[in-house]
C-alpha cells in the first residue's frame, strides 16, 4: 500500500473508531441485551453488534471493494486475506465491559494481501488510542512507542490461570516455573489491550492460549513496528483465518520464553 493511500485510510479509520468510543460512552449507563455464545462465560451484548454494524456499513459505504472480518458475522465469509481486509473486533474484552464498564477495547486491523497496514486498539474508557501504520511506528495517542532490553527475570507477563490448569498446551509445572522466573503476572481480560501494552512496554509480553483473528490483528501490526515478536507455540507467524495461540515479547526475552518454558513444556 503507497504511503499516501496508508495515511487516507488511516484517518477515516481512526475517525470511525473515535466515533464508535463516543457512541459508547455516551450509552455506558444504559441498559444492555446481554446474550451467551459458545459458552456461559462468553457474552456478546447488543453494544458489540451495534459497533460492529457501524463500521461494517460506513465500510461498505465509503470502500465497496474492501473485504470486513468481523467477530459478530456482519462482515463477510473469508476464504483469504487476498485484498483490503479489515479485521475487526467491536469490544474486545466484553466481560470486562459487562460487568466493569472499563477495560475494554474496539480494535481494527486493516490488511492489504495479507500485510499488515494499519492497526488501531482505542481503551474507550480511558480514551487512549494505541495506532500504529506499517513501516512508519507505533503511537499511544501522540507518543511514538519503543522497546527498551530486559532480561527475563525482571520481565512482567501477561498471562491467564488457565495457563497453570491441568491438561493445557504446555505443562502446567513449566507454566509456574515461568511465574516463579519472572517479575510478575498480569491479566487484564482484553487481548487487544494486552497487545498493546505489551507494544507499550508496561509489560513485556503476553501469552494465550486460543484467540480469533479479531483479538489479534491490530496488536500485531503495533507489536510489528516497536520490534517485538509475536508467533504461535512453533515459533511461526500467525495466520489470520484461524484460531490459535500466541506468545508475543519484547524481543530481548521471546527466544528464553520459547527455549525454556515453551518447547520444553509443551504437549
Ligand atoms: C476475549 C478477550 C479475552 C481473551 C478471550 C477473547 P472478547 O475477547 O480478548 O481477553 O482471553 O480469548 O475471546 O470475547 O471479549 O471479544
Ligand atoms: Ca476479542
Ligand atoms: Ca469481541
Amino acid at each position: 500500500m503507497d504511503k499516501e493511500k496508508r495515511k487516507q485510510l488511516f484517518q477515516q479509520a481512526k475517525a470511525w473508531v473515535l466515533a464508535a468510543g463516543e457512541m459508547i460512552r455516551k450509552q455506558i449507563n444504559e441498559p444492555l441485551e446481554i446474550n451467551i455464545k459458545s459458552n456461559p462465560n462468553d457474552l456478546v451484548t447488543s453494544m458489540d453488534k451495534a459497533i460492529e454494524k457501524f463500521f461494517v456499513t460506513n465500510i461498505k459505504e465509503y470502500y465497496p471493494d474492501h473485504a470486513i472480518l468481523g467477530e459478530e458475522g456482519y462482515g463477510d465469509e473469508l476464504t483469504s486475506l487476498s485484498g483490503t481486509v479489515w479485521i475487526i473486533d467491536p469490544i474486545d474484552g466484553t466481560t470486562n465491559f459487562v460487568h466493569q464498564k472499563r477495560n475494554f477495547a474496539i480494535s481494527i486491523g486493516i490488511y492489504e494481501e495479507g500485510i499488515g497496514e494499519i492497526g488501531l486498539i482505542y481503551d474507550v474508557m480511558k480514551d487512549d488510542l494505541y495506532s500504529a501504520k506499517s513501516g512508519e511506528g507505533a503511537y499511544k495517542n501522540e507518543q511514538r512507542l519503543s522497546h527498551h532490553p530486559v532480561h527475563i527475570k525482571e520481565a512482567i507477563l501477561g498471562l491467564n490461570h488457565h495457563w497453570l490448569c491441568e491438561n493445557r498446551l504446555v505443562d502446567e509445572k513449566v507454566m509456574q516455573k515461568l511465574i516463579k522466573t519472572i517479575r510478575g503476572a498480569r491479566s487484564y481480560g482484553s487481548a487487544a489491550l494486552e497487545l498493546a501494552f505489551v507494544a507499550e512496554g508496561v509489560t513485556d509480553g503476553y501469552l494465550s492460549m486460543r484467540l480469533s483473528p479479531w483479538d489479534i490483528a491490530a496488536g500485531i501490526i503495533l507489536i510489528q513496528e516497536v520490534g517485538g515478536i509475536i508467533s504461535n507455540l512453533e515459533g511461526e507467524p500467525l495466520n489470520l483465518l484461524i484460531k490459535q495461540p500466541i506468545v508475543v515479547s519484547n524481543s530481548h526475552i521471546y527466544q528464553d520464553i520459547m527455549e525454556e518454558f515453551i518447547k520444553k513444556g509443551k504437549k
